[in-house]
């Protein structure tokens, strides 16, 4: 296992997953992880970048004991300059900042950290530079602007490289990584998803002991399907699923959930119909952000109650753990140097949980990314179609009837999205998209139908395509399928006579309309 330790670089995480993808494991720490407390002994350390400059008063330093392991160490950006400015000297306040491509030299071809890299394409990103070599190091590369590229220690296998070879705009920059991992450190590049499906499984009965039982909240997508499926593998019916209809999902969720769950994949679920709950508390509410707030806290207090009547399957037993489907993405920012009250960040979804409900955490997900965990889902047997599902915000419907949430509304967007979903799978767009839903506007507009006039409301829909949700674009239609969906929504959904398509990219706007 190479350690990762985080200095807060936006590109850190990639520096696991890009190990991962020549089969080798990373785990990624802080940067202020003391050694002596690590209960592993790792094969190697990276060093990442980071925002800060060494020169801040409140810049954080690595632990000096990774030196003493006597492992090979890379510093990539921030992580050289640290390597540099521990030997002392040699690190520049950058009077500008270098950002954006730059082409390397390799100038020590006999370097085992650049085999097979030639003069390529690398990504620069930083302000802070090395004025000059630290002490016992060599150059291995050079650029245009920084005659320290590359470098490395002439006696130890100590490394440090100006830009990121973790994005791929450091075209070979990978190798760099698979160099330093698998020759230099002599790390297993035996992961796989298959093997991780093995481990997760062991260390799941390892944490939860002979005895301990298991509860977690299922949406119905892919992340906590997956997070379910695989504890079900791990300790069978001592783990207890719950779905909360909130009376905000989609049409016939709740069931279909249920059919997949307990049929198809053998998890034990109950499903607890709180909708007439959720509806009230909604209740004349417009504003957006109170509706989800109302939607968070209504959940936490409907789970907590209702997991309180789950009983263990097996007497003598207790239920002390409580499951989240969380990913990498979502714990990225709760790693960073600035505490340990960071270091475990609940889910939005159900944030707040663990405080009240006294439960230990289990995250089998927490190292993977979205399009690891549907590779994972179909190792586990979850159906293709389950697994490719587009996200669905937490608040739901709510968010997507735009102004008051009632029953009626709810009914009418339901019945668009539903139609508009069906028709995307059917023209073969499902897997082309991101993100795809239907919105109703509060507004009534003028419409004819049957040679009656009719005075109804407006339904909005909209579909993306994004990589990670931040930046999206909007997803160009064949008019025909406009044409096609159009007619169907106001044909058959009682209430609707007009229907608009959104052309607006994030930014300036946001995916959801509220
Ligand atoms: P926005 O609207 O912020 O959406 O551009 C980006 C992604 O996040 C989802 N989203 C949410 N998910 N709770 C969630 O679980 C929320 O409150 C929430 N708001 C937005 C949205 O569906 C999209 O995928």
């Amino acid at each position: 296992t190479v350690l990762v330790l985080d200095f807060g670089s936006q590109y850190s995480h990639l520096i696991t997953r890009r190990l991962r993808e020549f089969n080798v494991y990373a785990e990624m720490l802080p940067c202020t992880q003391k050694i002596k407390d690590l209960t592993w002994k790792p094969k190697g350390i990276i060093l990442s970048g980071g925002p800060y400059s060494v020169f801040a008063e409140d810049a954080p330093h690595v632990d000096h004991d990774i030196f003493d392991l006597g492992v090979p160490i890379l510093g990539i950006c921030y992580g050289m300059q640290e390597l540099a400015w521990i030997n002392g000297k040699g690190v520049a306040r950058g009077d500008k900042r270098e950002y954006g491509p730059a082409v390397i030299n390799v100038e020590d071809k006999t370097s085992p950290l650049f085999k097979d890299v030639d003069n390529s394409t690398v990504w620069m990103s930083h302000h802070d530079k090395l004025s000059s070599l630290p002490t016992g190091f060599k150059t291995i590369a050079t650029s245009t602007n920084s005659p320290f590229a590359a470098i490395g220690h002439a006696e130890k296998p100590i490394f440090g490289l100006q830009f990121h070879p973790e994005v791929t705009h450091s075209v070979q920059g990978k190798f760099l990584l698979r160099n330093f991992a698998i020759d230099i450190c002599k790390c297993k590049n035996d992961w796989s998803m298959e093997n991780f499906i093995d481990t997760e499984i062991s260390r799941i009965r390892a944490l939860v002991g002979p005895t301990a039982e298991v509860i977690g909240a299922v949406s119905g997508g892919v992340d906590s399907t997956v997070a379910a499926k695989l504890m079900t593998e791990a300790i069978g019916d001592r783990f207890h699923a719950i779905l909360v209809d909130n009376g905000v999902l989609r049409l016939n969720e709740a069931a279909n959930v249920k059919k997949t769950l307990t049929e198809g994949l053998g998890i034990d679920l109950t499903v607890i119909d709180a909708s007439e709950e959720f509806l009230g508390k909604l209740k004349g509410i417009t504003d957006p952000e109170k509706k989800r707030k109302i939607i968070g806290h209504t959940f936490i207090h409907v789970f907590e109650r209702e997991a309180a009547k789950i009983k263990p399957s097996h007497e003598g037993e207790e239920i002390e753990f409580l499951l989240q489907g969380t990913l990498y993405p979502d714990v990225i920012e709760s790693i960073s140097f600035k505490g340990p009250s960071q270091t475990i960040k609940t889910h939005h979804n159900v944030g707040g949980l663990l405080d009240d409900m006294k439960l230990k955490l289990i995250e089998p997900l927490r190292e993977l990314f979205k399009d690891e965990v549907r590779h994972l889902g179909e190792l586990l047997g979850i159906s293709h179609d389950l697994v490719w599902r587009h996200p669905f915000p937490g608040p739901g419907i709510a968010i997507r009837v735009l102004g008051e949430v009632t029953k009626e509304q709810v009914e009418i967007a339901r019945k668009a999205d539903h139609i508009y979903i069906e028709e995307i799978k059917k023209f073969g767009l499902y897997e082309k998209i991101s993100q795809a839903f239907a919105c109703l506007l509060p507004v009534k507009t003028v419409g004819v139908m049957g040679d009656q006039r009719v005075y109804e409301q407006v339904i909005a829909l909209r579909a993306i395509e994004t990589i990670d949700f931040m930046t999206a674009d909007w997803f160009v239609f064949e008019a025909k399928f406009l044409k096609h969906v159009s007619s169907r929504i106001v044909n058959e959904v009682d209430g609707v006579a007009r229907v608009v398509y959104d052309i607006t990219s994030k930014p300036p706007a946001t995916v959801e309309w509220e």
